[in-house]
C-alpha cells in the first residue's frame, strides 16, 4: 500500500522530459502559439520515409518502378537488383516531392502544431546486414526535413516504425513485407534497435535540425496479442530500449528539462501485458503513451451507419471513442476518418460531407481529452473516393472541404 502510493506520487511529480507545454529554450515550437491550443494537433508524415504502396500508387509505379513489390525492401531487391545506391537516387525524388517544405508550412497554416515522422532502422545504414536491401540516403533527407519542421515551429515525434527483423508480418509499414516476424525474442534484432535509438537520441541532442524533436517512439504497432513475443516486448525490449535512450542522454549530460519523451503503444493497443507493470519508476517517468484508434472495424460491427459511428465515437466507455485511462500522458498518435460504410462511393456528396465533418469533429473532441492527436496521414494519393483519399488524407479532406482549416471552428462542430 505504502509502496503503491509512493509510486503514484513520484511518477506524477517527477516527470523528467519535455512536452510542448514545458519546452526547453533550445526548442522553438511557435506552431503551438499559432494553433491557439496547448493540445497536440498533428499529422503523420506517412509514406515519406517508409512508403506504403496503397497510399502512393503513382509514386510506387511510376516514380520508383516498384511494380508488384509489396514493400521497400522487396522493391530494392527486385526492381533495383539490390543496388541500394541506385534505389537511393530514385527514392531521393520521392523524398523531395512527397511532403515538401511548402507542405510543412501549410500544416502550420491549417493550425497544426505537431508532426510524427515514421522511420525505419535502416536510416542508420551501418546497421544493415548483408541480406537487407533498402534505399540509401534517407537520413540526410530526414535532417533537412526536421530542419524545416523545426523552422516551422512544429513539435516533432520520431517514430521507429520499421524495426529490425519486422515487428509484424505481411505489412508494408515495416518496410519489409514477409510472412514471418524476426524481431521478437532476438538479441541480435533488438540489439540493432537499441543502437538505432541511442544513435537517434544523440543526433536529436547534437544536431540543431532536430531541436524540436521531443519524443522518440520505440516500437510502432507491435503484434496485438498476449504471447511469448509480446511478453518479451513488454518485459525485456521496452526497458532496454528506454535505457539505451537514457544512457545516450547521460553521456551528453542532457538536463532533465531537455530530455526526450519515449513513446510506447498504450494498453488499449493490446500487445501483451501493460508496459506499466514491467518498468521502473524512472523509466515510467519518461513515457508518452501512444494510442492508435481506427474505428472502422467496431463501427461496422455496431451497425455501420452514420449514427452508429457518432454514438460509438462519443461513448464514455473507455476503448470506444473515449481513450482516456490511467495511462498519462497520452496522445492518439494515429486515427483517420476511414469507415467501411461508404466504400466505393465516388465523391463527397453533400450528405456525406456533413457526416464526415461531424465524425472528424467528434473524434477530435474525444482525443483532445488526452494530450491531443496526430492524424494518419498528411496526404494520400489515389482515386477520388472516400476510401482511398478523403478518409485517410488530411490535406485531401481539407481541400474537399470536409475538414475546416480553422480547427477551433471544427471542434465546435463536435456532436459529443
Ligand atoms: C553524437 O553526434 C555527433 C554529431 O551530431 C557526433 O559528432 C558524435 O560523435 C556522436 N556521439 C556518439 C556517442 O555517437
Amino acid at each position: 500500500m505504502r509502496r503503491t502510493l509512493f509510486a503514484l506520487l513520484t511518477s506524477s511529480l517527477l516527470v523528467r522530459a519535455w512536452l510542448p507545454d514545458n519546452a526547453p529554450s533550445s526548442a522553438s515550437i511557435s506552431a503551438f502559439a499559432n494553433s491557439g491550443t496547448s493540445k497536440i494537433r498533428g499529422v503523420n508524415a506517412g509514406s515519406q520515409y517508409i512508403l506504403e504502396p496503397w497510399m502512393a500508387a503513382d509514386v510506387w509505379q511510376n516514380t520508383l518502378g516498384c511494380g508488384e513489390a509489396q514493400a521497400e525492401r522487396q522493391c530494392v531487391e527486385t526492381a533495383y537488383n539490390g543496388d541500394m545506391d541506385a534505389a537511393g537516387a530514385a527514392w531521393q525524388k520521392h523524398w523531395d516531392s512527397w511532403i515538401t517544405q511548402d507542405d510543412i508550412r501549410q500544416m502550420v497554416a491549417y493550425g497544426l502544431n505537431t508532426i510524427r515522422i515514421p522511420v525505419g532502422f535502416w536510416m542508420k545504414e551501418d546497421l544493415l546486414n548483408e541480406y537487407e536491401r533498402f534505399p540509401r540516403g534517407g537520413f540526410n533527407h530526414l535532417v533537412k526535413f526536421c530542419g524545416w519542421a523545426s523552422d516551422a515551429g512544429l513539435y516533432i515525434i520520431i517514430d521507429l516504425h520499421g524495426l529490425p527483423g519486422r515487428q509484424v508480418a505481411n505489412n508494408a509499414f515495416t518496410g519489409d513485407y514477409q510472412s514471418t516476424t524476426g524481431f521478437y525474442q532476438s538479441d541480435y534484432e533488438s540489439g540493432r534497435a537499441y543502437e538505432f535509438l541511442a544513435w537517434m537520441t544523440n543526433q536529436t541532442h547534437t544536431n540543431t535540425a532536430f531541436r524540436n524533436v521531443g519524443t522518440i517512439e520505440i516500437a510502432n504497432e507491435p503484434k496485438r496479442e498476449d504471447s511469448g513475443d509480446t511478453q518479451w516486448l513488454v518485459q525485456h525490449y521496452y526497458g532496454s530500449a528506454i535505457d539505451a535512450i537514457v544512457q545516450a542522454e547521460e553521456v551528453l549530460g542532457v538536463a532533465d528539462a531537455g530530455r526526450l519523451h519515449i513513446a510506447v503503444m498504450d494498453d488499449l493497443w493490446g500487445s501483451g501485458p501493460s508496459p506499466s507493470t514491467a518498468l521502473t519508476i524512472p523509466q515510467l517517468s519518461r513515457l508518452l503513451y501512444d494510442d492508435h484508434n481506427y474505428q472502422f472495424g467496431p463501427i461496422a460491427s455496431a451497425g455501420n451507419t452514420p449514427s452508429a459511428a457518432l454514438t460509438y465515437t462519443c461513448a464514455d466507455t473507455v476503448g470506444q471513442g473515449n481513450r482516456v485511462d490511467a495511462q498519462t500522458p497520452k496522445v492518439v498518435g494515429e486515427w483517420a476518418l476511414k469507415l467501411d460504410m461508404l466504400a466505393g462511393q465516388e465523391v463527397a456528396t453533400e450528405e456525406n460531407r456533413a457526416f464526415f465533418e461531424s465524425y472528424f469533429a467528434a473524434q477530435m473532441d474525444m482525443y483532445e481529452r488526452t494530450r491531443g492527436w496526430v492524424y494518419w496521414s498528411w496526404k494520400v494519393q489515389g482515386s477520388a473516393d472516400f476510401v482511398d483519399t478523403l478518409q485517410w488524407g488530411y490535406l485531401n479532406a481539407v481541400v474537399a472541404g470536409v475538414v475546416d482549416a480553422d480547427l477551433s471552428a471544427m471542434l465546435a462542430k463536435s456532436p459529443c
